[in-house]
């Protein structure tokens, strides 16, 4: 039997509580599914600057490069807002480690539950229509990236740039990713304004010459967002810029009722990345109430991508439909008392998985 090696990096905030019921279903596949785990765990973020002065130790790359997949929680919170720009758990740590793995795709799909529709912010005649769309973001260049970057009392910029290699690997992703949906995608960009956009869209057009059977629209970003609460349902792949995606993904993500819920798969040439898209909820950390669901669902998501098990990613999904069609929801998606709590959230997952 393969053992798998699994770098688990739970960061700060809510992390370490959503990676307990991760880490509790993935022992349970250990059974059903018949695999093998081997659970590394290191520190990264605050955490591992409160531990050994840096977000992101040399320990930590070298575990995650010596894995077969990685898990993350979540990175960040106030305590080390006021740090310079590279030291701060988001750029000094996640940024560092997506461009360290090269994760150039990140893949954030989203559903529409029956159960949750009545926790979306749109009103039900949008809401009645099917939502299931996936955002592939751009993930390790873009004005994330882009040098220089400058910051001073008087000025500072960001530089928003794009190669065409950059641009071509992400919409291979896309495509593929399209062909096995509805055979539709959305490109998204400024391409009215931004010269990175006028490319991006010219690259995007001459690799859909490959692709004859998928039909593609491109959109600019204040479109798409506006589309997004009008209508989500036009949407199925959602192809985009690193900033652009981290945008839209957390819009399309609140139709579902919550930040909680949107998983995502890091893509890199090598090894993946398994991460919520949620954020680390500092405000809510520690008191066991935090959704797992999206950092279960981007454990199901590793299945897929790294372990070549899509069926298996597919019954960890149906697990967690089937819990929240049963009315089973944590206090982000519920509007009563009526909740249950993290530990809770992911043993009723775990009870419908076998
Ligand atoms: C995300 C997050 C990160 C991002 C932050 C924490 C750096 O918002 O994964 O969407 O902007 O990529
Ligand atoms: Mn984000």
């Amino acid at each position: 039997m393969n053992k798998y090696k699994i770098a688990v990096l739970s960061g700060d905030g809510i992390g370490p509580e959503v990676m307990a019921e991760a880490l509790k279903v993935l022992k349970r596949t250990e059974k059903i599914f018949n695999m093998k785990f081997d659970i590394r765990e290191s520190r990264i973020g605050g955490a591992a600057i409160d531990e050994f002065g840096t977000p992101l130790p040399s320990e930590t790359v070298d575990n995650a490069l010596s894995s077969d997949a990685v898990l993350l929680g979540s990175i960040g919170g106030h305590k080390w807002d006021n740090l310079p720009p590279e030291e701060k758990p988001e750029i000094g740590g996640l940024l560092k480690l997506r461009k360290k793995m090269d994760l150039f795709a990140n893949i954030r799909p989203v559903i529409l539950y029956e159960k949750l529709k009545k926790f979306s912010p749109l009103s039900s005649d949008i809401t009645n229509k099917k939502i299931d769309m996936v955002t592939v973001r751009e993930l390790s260049s873009g004005i994330y990236f882009g040098q220089p970057k400058i910051i001073t009392d008087n000025y500072a910029t960001d530089t928003m740039i794009y190669h065409k290699e950059e641009v071509e690997r992400i919409v291979e992703i896309a495509f593929k990713i399209a062909e096995k949906r509805s055979g539709k995608i959305t490109s998204i960009d400024k391409a009215n304004v931004l010269y990175s956009s006028m490319l991006w869209r010219k690259t995007v057009g001459n690799i859909h010459k490959k692709y004859k059977d998928i039909k593609l629209n491109h959109l600019y970003i204040d479109n798409a967002a506006m589309q997004m609460v009008l209508d989500p349902s036009q949407f199925d792949v959602l192809l985009t810029t690193n900033m652009f995606g981290d945008i839209i993904s957390d819009e399309s993500a609140a139709i579902t009722g919550s930040l909680g819920m949107l998983p995502s798969a890091s893509i890199g040439k090598k090894i993946n990345l398994f991460e919520p898209a949620g954020g680390s909820a500092p405000d809510i950390a520690g008191k066991g109430i935090a959704n797992p669901i999206a950092q279960i669902l981007s454990t199901a998501m590793m299945f897929e991508y790294s372990f070549n098990k899509p069926d298996f990613s597919k019954k960890i999904f149906n697990s967690v439909k089937e819990t929240l069609n049963a009315g089973i929801m944590t206090r982000d998606i519920s509007k009563d008392d009526n909740y249950v709590s993290t530990s809770e959230m992911g043993d009723e997952i775990i009870s419908r998985l076998s």
